[in-house]
């Protein structure tokens, strides 16, 4: 016979479950959402999650809230396991007041947050909320101040992912934005300061929520957001894989994983992969691929400043972040959204001991007034920045053009790459041969019976003079010029010779980076 404490219990926790109730539920169906306890289980290993503070209750006696109650105070939280790693985790319920914030509600949050950096475990926040809840007035806002400033302590200590699957409105956005990574479900994910009726009275514009703040919004155009999935599903499969890539803390490495795939496996396709004619793209996602193990490409930001790839791959079952300008687009030319894409990507790795593999073939920063005014001088310094603090190893490949400052930004051997590659392709030099011959030949070009030809010559001149990789290379500013097809083998070597890599910084509070 069943104790009667013991039974009531049941009850209680049976009622915490169904969170707002059935109507609700089949209203978050309807809609494409699952449940905040639905959306847990399918991310954590099957059984594994632990939920903590289920009997929180809010403490608002104003506008008939003392009369309400609101199961689980309209969030789920606990730990659980992603392929056996400890994960904490927090899903908002859009069932129970709307998912909204209060006081109660934020300290549920923040009791994950302190637990995951006590314990140095990932933590993965799924947002579907109406904002601050209003009854709770500066109550609510103490709770989302608290929540920054958690997700501020816990930068770089432990790897924040966050979740948008619903709406995620006014100063809520901010604790998204101060997390590692952003994932976005089409159509269901809105992100934004204020929506589209206090545009329309502020500024006049008319706008639907998906255009101000939709999923492709943020992954495309204001680069807020680094992922976006068809669905909930998809959405849940892409977060378990990030999670593989990046170790539980700061303090340790990522998980190694076996790999059937050949480390001496040469790539005759990457000898053939730089066209002939030095103006002619190519896709360097291609080359990604050949060198990761079982050409698997986790990409980060796969629709924003699309002239930079950034990702992860492995190799040797190794965790490798990956940036690698990209001809294909811009002629894979350095601006203002490249620069701070590839920045954060690359503070990102450093903050979590991701060693970094840099791929070059830039024809430099991308001139222009509207660059100039936009501040490339700022954003660009911020790769500098970023590449010169990073110490985990560094290696870089220079694949065809690295002219000027980038060449210098694309993590050169002068910031302190422990490794610089080039393959015979490369030109290293202060301009592209075009410019350098318009300029230091002016006057044999211009006095020249042919100018067209004579130009031509003297373009050719410079690249073969100048614009290859032996200069760079006899100054030990590159360490090897290498074979493409070897580039997987010499790359394998290169992160196992540095893999017991250790470089100190002068101590400091902390280093002031160009925003
Ligand atoms: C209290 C809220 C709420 C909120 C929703 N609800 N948002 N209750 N505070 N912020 C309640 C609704 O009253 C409703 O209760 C239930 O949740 C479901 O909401 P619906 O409106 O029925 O759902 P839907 O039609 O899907 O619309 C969702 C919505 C809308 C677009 C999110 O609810 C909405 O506009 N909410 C307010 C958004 C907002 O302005 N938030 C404040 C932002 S300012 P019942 O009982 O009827 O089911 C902010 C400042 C934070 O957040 C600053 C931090 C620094």
């Amino acid at each position: 016979m069943t104790n009667e404490k013991v039974e009531q219990l049941r009850v209680l926790k049976e009622e915490i479950k169904m969170g707002g109730g059935q109507k609700r539920i089949d209203k978050q169906h309807a809609q494409g959402k699952k449940t905040a306890r639905e959306r847990i289980n399918d991310l954590l290993d099957e059984g594994s999650f632990v939920e903590l503070d289920a009997f929180v209750e809010h403490r608002c006696m104003n506008f008939g809230m003392e009369k309400k109650k609101a199961p689980g105070e309209g969030v789920v939280t606990g730990y659980g396991t992603v392929d056996g790693r400890l994960v904490y985790v927090f899903a908002q319920d859009f069932t129970v007041i709307g998912g909204s914030l209060g006081e109660m509600h934020a300290a549920k949050i923040c009791k994950v947050q302190e637990m995951a950096m006590k314990v140095g475990a990932p933590i993965v926040g799924i947002n579907d909320s109406g904002g601050a809840r209003i009854q709770e007035g500066v109550d609510a806002l103490y709770g989302y101040g608290n929540i920054f400033y958690n997700n501020t302590i816990a930068s770089g200590v432990v790897p924040q992912i966050s979740v948008i699957m619903g709406p995620c409105a006014g100063g809520a956005v901010y604790s998204p934005a101060l997390t590692d990574f952003i994932f976005t479900v089409d159509q269901t994910s809105n992100m934004f300061i204020t929506g589209p009726a206090v545009v329309k009275t502020v500024t006049g514009e008319d706008v639907t929520k998906e255009e101000l703040g939709g999923a492709m919004t943020h992954n495309k155009v204001s680069g807020v957001a680094h992922f976006i999935s068809n669905n909930e599903d998809e959405c849940i499969e892409s977060i378990r894989s990030l999670l593989s890539f990046l170790p539980s803390n700061n303090l340790e490495d990522a998980p190694m994983f076996e790999t059937n795939d050949d480390i001496n496996r040469f790539s005759e396709k990457l000898n053939d992969i730089i066209p002939s004619n030095a103006s002619r793209p190519y896709d360097v996602k291609q080359i990604i691929t050949e060198l990761a193990d079982g050409g698997q490409f986790y990409e980060v930001q796969p629709y924003y400043a699309l002239n930079i790839t950034t990702g992860f791959i492995r190799i040797n079952g190794k965790s490798i972040g990956v940036i690698a300008n990209q001809p294909k687009v811009l002629a894979g030319c350095i601006d203002i959204n490249t620069s701070d894409k590839a920045a954060r990507f690359i503070r990102t790795c450093d903050s979590f001991n991701i060693p970094l593999l840099t791929l070059v073939d830039t024809p430099g920063f991308l001139p222009g007034v509207g660059q100039e005014h936009g501040g490339i001088i700022r954003h660009g310094a911020k790769m500098l920045y970023a590449y010169s603090e990073a110490t985990v190893p560094k290696v870089t490949v220079i694949l065809r053009k690295a002219y000027g400052g980038a060449y210098i930004a694309m993590c050169s051997k002068h910031l302190k790459a422990d490794m610089v590659f080039a393959w015979p392709s490369a030109e290293i030099a202060v301009m592209g041969p075009e410019g350098a011959a318009n300029i230091i030949f002016k006057k044999d070009i211009e006095g020249s019976d042919d100018p067209l030809n004579t130009r031509a010559e003297k373009i050719a001149e410079y690249r073969d003079t100048v614009a290859n990789p032996y200069i760079a290379a006899s100054r030990g500013y590159v360490d090897d010029v290498i074979e493409p097809m070897t580039t997987r083998q010499r790359l394998a070597s290169a992160f196992d010779m540095l893999s017991t890599k250790r470089e100190t910084r002068p101590s400091k509070k902390h280093g002031n980076m160009p925003l």
